[in-house]
């Protein structure tokens, strides 16, 4: 049962931080892109509406639990002609069936939920193989001194924020659920303290089954939370048999080794030049390990991903 302060007040504050101009700036940059059927998590007061195209987006369905951010979203600004369905709903649950959207938008909303796997892995499971996920989070920020700042503030700004989290990842926490990333883009948003500020958007795609479920194997023979693991190891797998996947945007190829530990990439992994150019292992600081073949020809390479992460059994039982 929510509390008075939940009913009354936060709902109010929440809109009125989200409508924020750094935030409706954010929002222009994913919203218009969404096409055909669109579902929204975690929709809020529906500040999103606004920003969509009607000529692209054939319906927007977006679901949240709280029943008066609800009400807000109902009378939210939209333009002409955009057909909007919000439901009540959970994002960790949905009830939809699988591959029903062309398009899921997630802004400002992963912070918030119970848990960002189960929405991820909800998100991909609705999404058509084709479609798209739209994504901008505020999140944990790659600088030490922010992220340390964010640490202490989270508690306090849970309780105030609608159990809203400062450290989540976000790029990390989408690759990781299987999708692959077609664009990122991070920076502080303007004038909005940093540990708030950190903002993570871009679009991803469902990454293929095959690699998903061959990546999770490997997760569990090694024992290691499947959440962060499976990304790379997916994209490893997925070269093989999808070239489309293998081919990584610019900005997601490993960097050269700054030296020969390594550097950091964009999203806060540090890189490791196993064989230059060609197999980079990639460790984030909490111990997450992921291996990044670059290859064409990445079935031979294989064997070698496999020894790194220790379960040959496991990918050989997956490529069969
Ligand atoms: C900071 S607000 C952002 C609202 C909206 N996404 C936006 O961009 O303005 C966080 C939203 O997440 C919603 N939320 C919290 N838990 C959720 C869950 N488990 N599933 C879906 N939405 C959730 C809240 O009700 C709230 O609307």
């Amino acid at each position: 049962m929510a509390s008075w302060y939940e009913r009354n007040i936060l709902p109010k504050l929440l809109c009125c931080a989200c409508g924020a101009p750094a935030i409706q700036a954010q929002r222009r940059r994913v919203a218009p892109r969404a096409e055909g059927e669109v579902l929204e998590l975690g929709i809020g007061g529906g500040l999103n509406l606004a920003y969509y195209d009607p000529a692209k987006a054939k319906r927007v369905t977006g679901v949240d639990p709280s029943p008066e951010l609800r009400a807000i979203a109902e009378q939210a600004p939209r333009p002409d002609g955009l057909v909007v369905d919000i439901q009540a709903g959970e994002a960790e649950r949905l009830p939809f069936a699988d591959a029903s959207f062309d398009t899921v938008l997630c802004t400002f909303t992963l912070c918030s939920v119970r848990s960002p796997t189960a929405v991820l892995a909800e998100a991909r499971r609705v999404l058509r193989p084709d479609g798209r996920f739209l994504f901008c989070e505020h999140g944990l920020s790659p600088d030490a001194e922010v992220s340390r700042w964010q640490r202490r503030l989270e508690p306090l700004w849970k309780r105030m924020a609608g159990g809203c989290h400062l450290t989540r990842p976000v790029a990390r926490a989408v690759e990781a659920a299987g999708f692959a990333l077609d664009e990122v883009e991070q920076r502080y948003m303007p004038k909005t303290p940093r540990p708030l500020g950190w903002c993570e958007w871009g679009v991803a795609r469902p990454a293929s089954r095959l690699g998903h479920e061959a990546g999770g194997r490997i997760d569990r023979a090694r024992g290691a939370d499947r959440h962060e693991e499976i990304g790379s190891g997916q994209r490893v797998l997925d070269g093989v048999h999808e070239e489309r996947n293998f081919a990584e945007p610019d900005h997601m190829r490993p960097r050269p080794a700054v030296s020969p530990a390594g550097g950091a990439d964009r999203i806060g992994r540090q890189r490791t030049e196993v064989w230059p150019g060609r197999l980079t292992m990639m460790t984030a600081g909490d111990g997450q390990l992921a291996v990044h073949v670059d290859h064409p020809s990445a079935a031979g390479l294989l064997v070698q991903v496999v020894d790194v992460l220790g379960a040959e059994e496991e990918l050989a039982a997956a490529r069969r």
